[in-house]
């Protein structure tokens, strides 16, 4: 059975790469997901970043069913009131720096950094997009057109024409911040670079960032969606790093495993949309109340477990235990993501054939194939980290 299944999965589900995982996921629970052998695999991908609160979490399931059972789709984004969209956007308003109070909820992350770009464009009246070397931002044509050269170029190459007048600057390089002007309507920075192979920001390099926008008067964007969501130990990175962004994108945990995205931004900034022309942005099922639901269900269940206090102490904990290894070259990280940096793309598809043996769901980073990836639910207990740790250490040993 699982032999079809798998040929099916290859002829007719679209396929993008040459060599997918194809393991067959029958259950998933806490930081576990399960094959229907049995076989269970540490999960310490937490599908990119999202399933935050551990796969599935009894309060996230439980709204899901209840408002499935109550009401799902009615209207396009925008004219209904439902009741778990507006409460989620009002507890990340609470949640985020002042003045980001206005959630505009879509259904994936690159759509939430369409919208923004958009927004930044639409409030400034100007054209110019600057983002980050060795960024990421989503797959689409506008989150293609700010995917950092030059590793994104390998990506854009066969798409283009894109998005006019976008400029890459290097990431915490604070003599590239001058090439910030007048002309420019917004800046698009992850405040820790993850698919460039988790680079924390330098020291005092976002407070420059902002204040150069500030000076131009052109928009600052944080791309949260990675980021967000309690994953750097700081329910935000904006927090985290004490710098305030006009626009935040927020997607990936948001949802809480439900496809969910959003950009928030001050009340001013987004009625912007609202005029000349009414409906600058417009989505059919961003907002889903079934994902907001899920979404508010895990936001409130990292909240009243306090989670996020404990990110920091674990993703260290990791560090601690494999920083010692001869094959760990360098460890980079912000909270619980980390980069396992062994220095050769060889030794990392190696180590990837025996984490799939040995039962440990590990990635690559898109920019940096020579470091994995640890970024498990944050959910994870000290005695789960310990022993994944031990068997990745076991692992690093069969190299
Ligand atoms: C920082 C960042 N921005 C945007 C995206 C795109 O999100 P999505 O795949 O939901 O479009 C990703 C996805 O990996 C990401 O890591």
């Amino acid at each position: 059975m699982g032999e079809i299944l798998r040929r099916q999965f290859l002829q007719n589900v679209g396929q993008t790469s040459p060599a997918p995982l194809l393991i067959e996921v029958e259950r998933a629970e806490g930081v576990f997901f399960y094959t229907p052998e049995g076989k269970p695999y540490y999960d310490l991908v937490a599908g990119v970043s999202v399933s935050n609160v551990g796969h599935a979490n009894r309060d996230v399931v439980d709204a899901v069913k209840a408002q499935a059972e109550r009401y799902m789709h009615i209207m396009v984004y925008g004219e209904i009131v439902e009741r778990p969209q507006v409460e989620y956007a009002v507890e990340i308003a609470e949640a985020l720096p002042a003045p980001l109070e206005s959630v505009y909820f879509l259904n994936s992350g690159a759509e939430a950094v369409e919208g923004a770009l958009k927004l930044a464009k639409r409030y400034t009246h100007r054209t110019e997009i600057i983002s980050m070397r060795r960024a990421y931002h989503g797959s689409t044509h506008g989150a293609m057109s700010v995917m950092g050269e030059p590793e994104g170029e390998e990506w854009k190459n066969a798409f283009r024409p894109l998005l006019p007048d976008c400029r890459a600057i290097d990431f915490n390089s604070f003599d590239d911040l001058q090439q910030i002007t007048e002309r420019t309507a917004c800046v698009l920075c992850e405040p820790v670079q993850g698919e460039a192979g988790v680079r924390p920001p330098k020291e005092g390099y976002l407070q420059a960032l902002r204040k150069r926008c500030d000076e131009v008067g052109a928009l600052l964007i944080f791309d949260e969606i990675q980021t967000g969501m309690g994953r750097t130990g700081e329910m935000f990175a904006s927090v985290k790093y004490g710098v305030t962004p006009d626009i935040i994108c927020l997607a990936k945990a948001f949802g809480g495993g439900m496809p969910l995205g959003a950009f928030c931004s001050s009340k001013e900034i987004m009625d912007s949309l609202q005029t000349n022309p009414v409906l600058g942005h417009i989505t059919t099922f961003g907002g889903h109340p079934v994902c907001c639901a899920a979404g508010l269900a895990a936001f409130r269940y990292l909240k009243k477990h306090n989670v996020v206090a404990e990110v920091e102490r674990k993703g260290a904990l990791y560090e601690e235990l494999l920083g010692g290894h001869p094959a760990v070259k360098e460890i980079r990280r912000s909270g619980l993501l980390l980069a396992i940096e062994l220095g050769s793309e060889e030794r990392l598809f190696r180590i990837m054939e025996i984490f799939k043996e040995e039962g440990i769901m590990s990635d690559w980073f898109l920019y940096c194939a020579t470091a994995f990836r640890i970024s498990p639910p944050l959910v994870i207990s000290e005695e789960e980290v310990r022993d994944s740790a031990a068997i990745i250490l076991r692992a690093l040993d069969r190299l």
